[in-house]
């Protein structure tokens, strides 16, 4: 088959390294990918946010089936565009992909159904803004209700901070929407639930713990994710139990009775309070950096399960797992969430003694003349598998000091909760 993969980050690399592993792959064609995936495929680099111009080289290149890597192309209805022209492709279409795209549909959908989640109100004033913050205490977590690249969430602590942040978003500063989500503050274990779903069933595809602020100990500005380990501390046979029963089947079952079937993957953001699940997010994707952690011990060939999932057979799909942990450590631009430099050198990554248990895999990277630069804010994600994760830990973090690049930083605490703090459950 040839595949056709969308989006340029490390999550597109790791599914692009699964999908070159497979005996079914013929081809792989990335748009526009990276300077990791180029050697596995050929990289077209085009705005695929330009689906007609997508779809011509899609029908060039004679793609067979397009995997959507990131969530803003399928919440712009991506896998619908291509669906009309006879083209497959795997990830939810636009009504269903509402579940990232709109905070407002989401929390609506948990209240119809009964999902346990924060108490919010959807606001579209500033009086309904001081009517949510009348009835609710400190703090206060305001949200942008569309898509916002991970910088659309605020922990307030005081009146005047959601005031100044619901007044940005109220003039437009994320071009998605202007409406706000006011939400009560959960207080509990963060962790991250994945699924595969098709029209007619779903399949369990790991668990992760992201780390998204900049600085070690959970502080500094918000990320797009500098780490994560897999399996996640808190979720065991029982809590799944709960987050499947109270929280995906409702979800499911909601878009099934409007015939507006799921299928791709599904990310289920949750905070774990006494043992019980509280839907924070859905994301209509694989994570990153969880998906670099999660892949590496995924033992089913991959190109099988999207198939199963095109094709709603997913039922029939098994899906294996090395039993083992996992952790990713992103190295990024100093400077990075702020201002960064761009087209720095990279040297010294193909000297680097990888074993069987590691992978790199690259996110804003780029060849010039066979050379490696950076060209984004979180440049490298390094993953090693294992059975510790304090040793997987230090397997990637003496790698990462031997690649000794100087204009990078990272995080050496991720897993710091299971680690340091031996909160496992
Ligand atoms: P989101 O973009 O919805 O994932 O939110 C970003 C982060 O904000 C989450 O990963 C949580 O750490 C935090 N967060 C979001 N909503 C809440 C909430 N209601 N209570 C506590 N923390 C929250
Ligand atoms: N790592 C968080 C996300 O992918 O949304």
């Amino acid at each position: 088959m040839n595949i056709g993969l969308i989006g340029s980050g490390g999550r597109e690399h790791a599914i692009c390294k699964k999908i070159s592993e497979s005996k079914l792959t013929k081809k792989i064609v990335c748009f526009p990918g990276n300077a990791g995936t180029s050697k596995l495929a050929t990289n077209i680099n085009i705005d695929f946010l330009n689906f007609k111009l997508l779809l011509k080289f899609i029908k060039r290149l004679k793609i067979d089936l397009v995997i959507v890597g990131p969530e803003e192309p399928l919440v712009k209805g991506l896998v619908d565009f291509l669906e009309k022209n006879k083209i497959k492709a795997f990830g939810p279409k636009k009504f269903a992909s509402k579940l990232e795209g709109s905070k407002a549909f989401m929390k609506n959908l948990c209240k119809k159904n009964n999902i346990p989640t924060a108490n919010y109100k959807v606001c579209k004033s500033i009086k309904q803004i001081h009517e949510f913050l009348k009835k609710n205490k400190f703090p206060i977590v305001v949200k942008a209700d569309g898509l916002a690249a991970g910088k659309g969430v605020t922990i307030c602590k005081k009146k005047s901070e959601v005031m100044s942040v619901s007044n940005e978003i109220f003039k437009g500063k994320f071009k998605s929407s202007k409406t706000i989500v006011l939400e009560e503050y959960l207080k509990g274990i963060e962790a991250s639930y994945f699924l595969v779903v098709d029209k007619k069933s779903f399949k369990f595809f790991g668990t992760a713990q992201d780390h998204k602020r900049v600085k070690e100990g959970d502080k500094g500005l918000n990320t797009g994710g500098m780490g994560a380990y897999s399996p996640a501390r808190i979720i065991n046979k029982k809590v799944e139990k709960k987050i499947l029963k109270k929280i995906v089947l409702p979800t499911l079952n909601y878009l099934k009775k409007r015939k507006k079937f799921y299928r791709g993957f599904l990310y289920v953001g949750l905070m774990i309070k006494n043992k019980e699940p509280y839907l924070i997010e859905y994301n209509v994707r694989m994570g990153d950096p969880e998906c670099q952690a999660i892949l590496p011990k995924l033992k089913t060939d991959i190109v099988k399960i999207f198939n199963s999932v095109v094709n709603d057979k997913l039922k029939n799909q098994k899906i294996l797992w090395k039993n083992k942990k996992s952790m990713t450590i992103v190295l990024c631009s100093k400077g990075y969430p702020k201002n960064y430099k761009k087209n720095i050198l990279i040297k010294n990554l193909e000297n680097l003694n990888i074993s069987n248990n590691d992978e790199i895999f690259h996110a804003g990277t780029k060849l010039i003349d066979k050379k490696l630069f950076s060209v984004g804010g979180r440049v490298l994600n390094f993953t090693s598998t294992g059975n510790n994760f304090k040793k997987i830990r230090e397997r990637i973090i003496k790698l990462i000091k031997k690649l000794n690049w100087e204009f990078g930083f990272f995080r050496k605490d991720i897993g710091w909760k299971v680690i340091e703090k031996n909160e496992n459950n």
